[in-house]
C-alpha cells in the first residue's frame, strides 16, 4: 500500500472514530474514549488533513471549528417550507380540549370514536433550523427566515457538536471505503441501518442554549468586560445567545459560545417518505431520528386523546423550572402520519398541531429604588427594587445588578420600566430598560464611595469588578452575614438562628463575634422582642446541640472566603485536624484536590489573622468539636471497589464536578450501565441509561441520594 492510500485509509478511521465519540460523548451522555485521547485523535486528522488538503471530507470533525469568517449569509429556499404553528393564547392544560374537539371534527370523527393518538413534545425555546443531509453526510444547515427562504448558517452549526455531521447507520463516503478499525476505541459506524437512510433528507429542530451554558456564557462576558473588553456583551437570555451565536459571522466565535440541538421534524424527504424508512407515525420519526444520531428530547410522549394531552401539560408544567434548558409551552401533534395529510393546512399552519404557551419568564416591571448590600465578604450589590410582580412561578421584588459596571451597562435608573426574567431557579435578573419610557432627568446610577452600612471605605481592587466595604468584621452588615451563614444548615446547623433574630442580636449589641453566639443565656434570650421563652430554650438547645460537628462543617462556617462546602471537606480530608489545616502554608495548601493559588492564599491570610486564630479558640473553648482525625479521603475511600454512571443534567453539580466528588470517595466511573454498575445517579433529561438501569435493576439516586451517600449517611 502506497502512502497516499494509508493516509486515506488512517483519516476515514480517525473521523469514524472522532464523529463516534462525539456522538458518545454529547448526545448519547456516554463518553467511552477520555478528552486526551480525542484530542489526540483529533490533532492527528489535522496534521494529516494539512497535508493531504483533499482527504478533509465536509463530514470531517475537523470542520467543527470554522476558521474563515463568512461575509453574511447566502439565501436558501426551502424545498419545504419552514411552517409555523398555531400558538393558543390558552395557557392553561384544559386549552388541550379546543384542540382535540376541533381535530376530531375536521376529520369527522363520530362522537364515539376511540381517543385520537397525539404526540406531545415540549415548545423549546431556540430557534428552527434545518439540516440537509446527503447521503447521509450533513451538507447545509438552513435558520427559518420567513419560512419559504432562511439563510445558511452551515459553518455555524457544523460547531454544535450534538448534530451529526454523518449520519448514524450512513455509509461511508467513497474515499473512506478501506475503513480499517482503529484500536482501541474501533472504527464503529456502520450498523447496517446505511439502507433505511433517503438520500437526502431534512431534519428540523431547535437550537438553544443551554442554562448553565448560558450563565456561564454571561458570567465569562461580565469577566471580560470588567478586564476591560470593549466588544463583550452580556446576553439577554438563552435564546437571544443562541441566535446570536447562529448569526456569528465569524465560526471561531460561533463555536466558543456553547450551543444545543433538539430534533423534532422532517422538511424534505426523497424518496417520499412513503418509500423511505416507512414510518406511518411521527412517533416513528422521532425514533428514527434518535437512531441517527439526533437528540430527541426524552420528555416527548405519546398521549391519548386530551386527557393525554392535558396530564403532559400539567407534568411538564411542573418540570419547567427543574429543566436544563428554556421552555415557552407544549407543542400537540397528531401522531398518525396518514390523518396529518387528511388534516392538510390552513395558511400557514398545519391543522394537525397547536402550541399552548406557557406562562412568561419575563415581564416588564418599575424600578422603585436601587439599593446597596452587603454581602458576607463586604461585597456591595446593587439591587434594584422592583414593583412586585408575578415572573416565572413567582412574585419578584428584587433583581440583582451584580456590580457598578454591569450596573452601568445595563444603564438601569430609579423609575425606570424594565423587563425582569426569572427563569428555572436562576436568581431574577433585569434584562433591559425600555428607554422611550424613562423619566426625563432621572440620574445614573453609581456605586457609593462609603459602605451604606458601617461608613467604611469601599474600594474597588484593580482587575476586579466588584466594590467592597473595607470594614470588615467592624462592619454590622458583614458581621450579620457572618453570622448567619455560620448558623446556616449546610454549616454549624444551628436551628431558629434566622435573619430578624441576627439583625436584633447584633443591633442590640447582644452578638458582635460568632463566640459571642455561646455565650448568651436564656435571660439575654429572653429579654428581647418578640421571643417567647420556649424559643429562647429552643435556640439555647439548638446551639447546644451545634456544637457537636465535623471538621468540614466548622471550616466552612468560618467564612473564609473562597472557602466553599466542598474545599472545607477536601481540607478536612487532607489535613485530618484543624491544626494542621491552621498551620499550612501556601505551598501545601495548594496540594489539596482543587485547591488553587488564590484560594491557598485566601486560607492562609485568613488563618494569620491574630483576631481570626482567637476566635477558632474561643470558639472551641466553648465546647465546639468534632472527631478529630478525620480520616483523609484515601484511607476512608466509603465507595471504594464501586462502579457509578452517570445520567442527565443534575440540579447543582456539573458531571464534572460529580465525577470527581465520587472519585475521591474511591468510586469508578464508568460511561455504561452494565449488570456490574452497582449505582446510577440520573438527573433531569436522563436517557437510555436511565432505562438500562431500570432494566437490569440497578439502584437509581438523584444528587441528594448522592450528597447524603459521600457524606457517609446513605
Ligand atoms: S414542529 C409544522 N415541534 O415553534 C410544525 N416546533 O411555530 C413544525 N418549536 O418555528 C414545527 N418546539 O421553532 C415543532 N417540539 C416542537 C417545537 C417547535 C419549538 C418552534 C419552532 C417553530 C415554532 C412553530
Amino acid at each position: 500500500m502506497n502512502s497516499e492510500a494509508d493516509a486515506s485509509s488512517r483519516a476515514a478511521a480517525l473521523r469514524a472514530a472522532l464523529n463516534r465519540a462525539a456522538h458518545q460523548y454529547y448526545t448519547l451522555d456516554a463518553p467511552e474514549i477520555p478528552d486526551a485521547e480525542y484530542d489526540r485523535l483529533f490533532r492527528e486528522l489535522q496534521a494529516l488533513e494539512a497535508v493531504h488538503p483533499h482527504l478533509a471530507t465536509p463530514d470531517s470533525p475537523t470542520r467543527r471549528v470554522g476558521g474563515r469568517v463568512l461575509e453574511g449569509f447566502a439565501p436558501v429556499r426551502h424545498q419545504v417550507p419552514m411552517l409555523s404553528i398555531r400558538t393558543e393564547t390558552d395557557t392553561t392544560p384544559a386549552g388541550a380540549q379546543a384542540f382535540d374537539a376541533r381535530v376530531r371534527r375536521e376529520l369527522k370523527l363520530p362522537a364515539d370514536a376511540p381517543p385520537l393518538a397525539y404526540v406531545a413534545e415540549p415548545k423549546f425555546d431556540g430557534l428552527a433550523m434545518s439540516l440537509r443531509y446527503e447521503h447521509g453526510v450533513l451538507v447545509q444547515a438552513a435558520t427559518r427566515g420567513d419560512g419559504e427562504t432562511g439563510e445558511d448558517v452551515t459553518q455555524n452549526i457544523r460547531t454544535i457538536r450534538q448534530i451529526p455531521l454523518r449520519l448514524q447507520g450512513a455509509e461511508p463516503q467513497e474515499q473512506e471505503k478501506d475503513e480499517r478499525p482503529l484500536p482501541p476505541a474501533g472504527a464503529g459506524g456502520g450498523e447496517g441501518r446505511g439502507a433505511s437512510i433517503p438520500p437526502v433528507l431534512e431534519v428540523r429542530g431547535e437550537v438553544y442554549m443551554r442554562r448553565d451554558d448560558f450563565e456561564a456564557l454571561n458570567e465569562h462576558m461580565r469577566q471580560r468586560m470588567a478586564a476591560g473588553d470593549k466588544v463583550a456583551k452580556t446576553f439577554v437570555n438563552p435564546r437571544n445567545a443562541a441566535a446570536g451565536a447562529v448569526r456569528q459571522l465569524d465560526p471561531a466565535i460561533a463555536a466558543e459560545r456553547p450551543l444545543s440541538f433538539f430534533a423534532y421534524a422532517l422538511g424534505e424527504v426523497t424518496p417520499a417518505a412513503e418509500g423511505g424508512p416507512g414510518w406511518v407515525s411521527h412517533w416513528q420519526v422521532l425514533h428514527s431520528l434518535r437512531e441517527w444520531g439526533f437528540p430527541v428530547s426524552a420528555l416527548s410522549r405519546q398521549a391519548q386523546g386530551a386527557p393525554g394531552l392535558i396530564a403532559f401539560h400539567e407534568d411538564l408544567a411542573a418540570e419547567r423550572d427543574r429543566l436544563p434548558f428554556d421552555i415557552d409551552g407544549v407543542v400537540y401533534k397528531v401522531d398518525s402520519l396518514a390523518l396529518q395529510r387528511d388534516l392538510g393546512f390552513v395558511t400557514r399552519e398545519p391543522r394537525w398541531a397547536v402550541a399552548h404557551k406557557y406562562p412568561p419568564q419575563e415581564q416588564l416591571t418599575t424600578v422603585e429604588a436601587i439599593d446597596v448590600q452587603v454581602g458576607r465578604t463586604g461585597k456591595l450589590t446593587p439591587v434594584a427594587k422592583l414593583a412586585p410582580v408575578f415572573v416565572g412561578g413567582v412574585t419578584v421584588t428584587n433583581a440583582t445588578l451584580h456590580n457598578e459596571l454591569e450596573a452601568r451597562r445595563k444603564d438601569v435608573r430609579v423609575g425606570d420600566t424594565v423587563i425582569v426574567r426569572r427563569a428555572g431557579d436562576v436568581i431574577p435578573e433585569v434584562v433591559g430598560v425600555l428607554l422611550d419610557k424613562r423619566v426625563p432627568g432621572a440620574p445614573e446610577f453609581s456605586m457609593p464611595a462609603h459602605c451604606p452600612v458601617c461608613g467604611s471605605a469601599a474600594v474597588r481592587e484593580e482587575g476586579e469588578a466588584d466594590h467592597r466595604c473595607t470594614g470588615g468584621l467592624f462592619c454590622s452588615a458583614q458581621r450579620k452575614q457572618a453570622l448567619l451563614h455560620f448558623a446556616s444548615r449546610r454549616a454549624m446547623d444551628i436551628e431558629g438562628l434566622g435573619e430578624k433574630l441576627v439583625d436584633q442580636l447584633v443591633d442590640g449589641k447582644v452578638v458582635n463575634t460568632l463566640p459571642d453566639l455561646y455565650r448568651m443565656g436564656f435571660v439575654s434570650l429572653a429579654a428581647l422582642d418578640r421571643m417567647a421563652d420556649k424559643s429562647a430554650q429552643n435556640l439555647i438547645d439548638a446551639l447546644q446541640k451545634s456544637k457537636h460537628t465535623t471538621l468540614t462543617r466548622f471550616l466552612f462556617a468560618l467564612g473564609i472566603r473562597h472557602v466553599g462546602e466542598a474545599t472545607a471537606k477536601d481540607l478536612a480530608r487532607h489535613f485530618g485536624t484543624l491544626d494542621a489545616v491552621m498551620a499550612a502554608d501556601v505551598d501545601q495548601l495548594a496540594q489539596v484536590p482543587d485547591v488553587g493559588p488564590v484560594v491557598a492564599e485566601s486560607i492562609r491570610t485568613f488563618f494569620a489573622q491574630p483576631h481570626n486564630r482567637e476566635v477558632v479558640e474561643q470558639l472551641r473553648a466553648a465546647g465546639i468539636s468534632w472527631p478529630e482525625g478525620e480520616p483523609s479521603a484515601a484511607a476512608r475511600q466509603p465507595l471504594a471497589g464501586k462502579t457509578f454512571v452517570l445520567t442527565g443534567t443534575l440540579p447543582s453539580l456539573s458531571r464534572d464536578e460529580a465525577k470527581a466528588l465520587l472519585e475521591a470517595a474511591g468510586a469508578k466511573v464508568a460511561g455504561s450501565v452494565s449488570k456490574k454498575t452497582h449505582c446510577v445517579v440520573a438527573g433531569a433529561e436522563a436517557g437510555s441509561k436511565l432505562d438500562k438501569a431500570h432494566e437490569l435493576g440497578v439502584p437509581v439516586i438523584d444528587e441528594a441520594g448522592l450528597r447524603a451517600l459521600l457524606d457517609g449517611e446513605g
